[in-house]
């Protein structure tokens, strides 16, 4: 097992998913972990991570338990700069940052095995190593980062992100770290991801009835897939019509699962929208929606009898953006399963998907045989279309903006790279437009078009769509839809937007 340690890095499950990604099993632990929290007797590297802190601000040698476990430690940027510091060196406050791409060059060493000698890599750093440990070698560098990776006995670090995307072989040189550094052995597979949460789950819940929130999307339908080979019919389904959905979504989910699933419909939209009348503030709505979901699976575990748990297919974006990682962060918005849910709870949560990514989850639903039709769905979010109608939600704008998203779904599929985009959908902006049509003055909404690349939903790119296919969409929305007399498109990319519009 190789342990991640968190500094609060925004990467730090990219590097969980690098390591799985090279077969190795991996968890997370945070910088504040004691010794004992590290299951010593299984541990074959350590790979610390970037984060926001400085190593000369607050005192780093708290940290020093984390090089005297006796196995091979990468450290990443903040990661890097700490085992420096805690081995003699110096860092220091650098009057250049460097943020964004760099061209490295690197010399011989175990981590770089099978590269080039110069390639790309990504930087995000303020402070820089100033003065190395005796004993340590600088083994790669860039024009303005003289130490830009280090290595003295089994420590290497490095000042750029092999984690990300834009790093040229970054993956390589974690292999490379595992592999030829650790000597870890590579059986983790998606196989064997299920059978171990299969096994945990069993061993939480024994004999017992479980609930699992049914949302007809892939992350709720693998959680229940890997719960039902736990439990099998001890499991229960339940999906909550929250008057949220999109048009037909209901009949959808029940033709789709209720042969799979001992599944129970809820109709709850009434409650929902009570609770939702007049609210504006999309952290107030998502606040609202995870109570009331908690509120129906309360009922739902009472009429059912002896339910302890509920089991959700919450990811690890959801997690993060929630700001409830193995080390708090920045929320960005609170998803309805994570940041949502009340302070008090009767039921205790099992999230087997907690520590992975969307794409990570289609691979198991391939492991599972689920069909195609499950694993190439969209992802739509829980508090559904509440949280693109900015500004308060009525049944009158619920049936606005329905109609409108069937359209531009409808028509996405006849789109040539429909399967790369990640969403497509509408959203309804609080604005009233002056139109014309058939000679009379209106004043009607505007429609948003949101579409998007993605890989994990962490950042996303707006879609280059064909502009024949704007001007029929925009065209099908005003003439069918009533209330709608202009269409925009959405042309901003995540980060600095978010996908969802609240
Ligand atoms: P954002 O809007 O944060 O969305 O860029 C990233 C991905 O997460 C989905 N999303 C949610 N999913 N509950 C969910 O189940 C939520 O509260 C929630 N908020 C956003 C969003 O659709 C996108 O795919």
């Amino acid at each position: 097992m190789i342990a991640v340690i968190d500094f609060g890095s925004q990467y730090t499950q990219l590097i969980a998913r690098r390591i799985r990604e090279c077969r190795v099993y991996s968890e997370i632990f945070s910088c504040y972990s004691l010794p004992h929290d590290i299951p010593v007797d299984k541990l074959e590297g350590l790979i610390l991570s970037g984060g926001p802190g400085s190593v000369y601000k607050t005192d780093p040698r708290r940290f020093r338990h984390f090089f005297a476990l006796h196995v091979p430690v990468l450290g990443i940027c903040y990661g890097m700069q700490l085992a420096v510091q805690l081995h003699g060196g110096i860092v220091k406050h650098s009057a250049k940052r460097e943020y964004g791409r760099a061209a490295v060059t690197v010399k011989q060493s175990p981590l770089f095995v099978g590269l080039p000698r110069t390639f790309s890599v990504w930087m995000s750093h303020g402070d820089r190593v100033a003065k190395m440990p005796r004993a340590a070698r600088t083994i790669a560098s860039t024009d303005t980062t003289a130490i830009a990776a280090v290595q003295f006995g089994n420590i290497y670090g490095l000042q750029f992100h092999p984690e990300v995307r834009h790093t040229q072989y970054g993956r390589r040189i974690i292999n490379n770290f595992l592999t030829r550094i650790c000597k870890a052995q590579k059986t983790w597979s998606m196989r064997t991801f299920v059978a171990q949460e299969v096994r945990r789950i069993r061993d939480t819940v024994g004999t017992e009835k479980v609930l699992c929130a049914i949302s007809g999307g892939i992350d709720s339908t693998v959680a229940a897939a890997i719960t039902t080979k736990a439990i099998g019919r001890n499991l229960y389904g339940v999906f909550v019509d929250n008057g949220l959905l999109r048009l037909r979504e209901k009949e959808e989910v029940r033709t789709a699962l209720s042969r799979r699933l001992n599944l129970r419909i809820i109709d709850a939209k009434k409650a929902f929208l009570k609770q939702l009348r007049g609210v504006k503030n999309p952290e107030q709505k998502r606040k609202i929606i995870g109570r009331a979901f908690i509120t129906i699976f309360e009922t739902e575990a009472k009429k059912v009898k002896e339910v302890e748990y509920l089991v959700q297919g919450t990811l690890y974006p959801d997690v993060i953006e929630s700001g409830k990682g193995v080390v708090p962060s920045a929320v960005i918005k609170s998803h309805h399963n994570v940041g949502g849910l009340p302070r008090k709870m009767n039921l205790k949560i099992i999230e087997p998907l907690r520590m992975l990514f969307k794409d990570e989850v289609r691979d198991i639903a391939r492991v599972l045989k689920l069909p195609s039709s499950f694993i190439e769905r969209k992802p739509f979010p829980g508090p559904g279309l509440a949280v693109r109608i900015v500004g308060p939600v009525t049944e009158q704008r619920l049936r606005i903006l329905r109609d409108a998203d069937h359209i531009i779904r409808e028509e996405a599929r006849t789109l040539k790279k429909y399967r790369d985009i990640w969403q497509i959908f509408a959203v309804l902006l609080p604005l009233g437009s002056v139109g014309v049509m058939g000679d009379k003055r209106t004043y009607d909404s505007v429609c948003a078009i949101r579409a998007v690349t993605s890989e994990d939903g962490m950042t996303a790119d707006w879609v280059r769509l064909p502009q024949d296919f704007l001007a029929h969409v925009s065209r099908r929305i005003t003439n069918e839809v009533h209330g709608i007399n202009r269409v925009v498109y959405d042309i901003t990319s995540k980060p600095p937007s978010t996908i969802e519009w609240e």
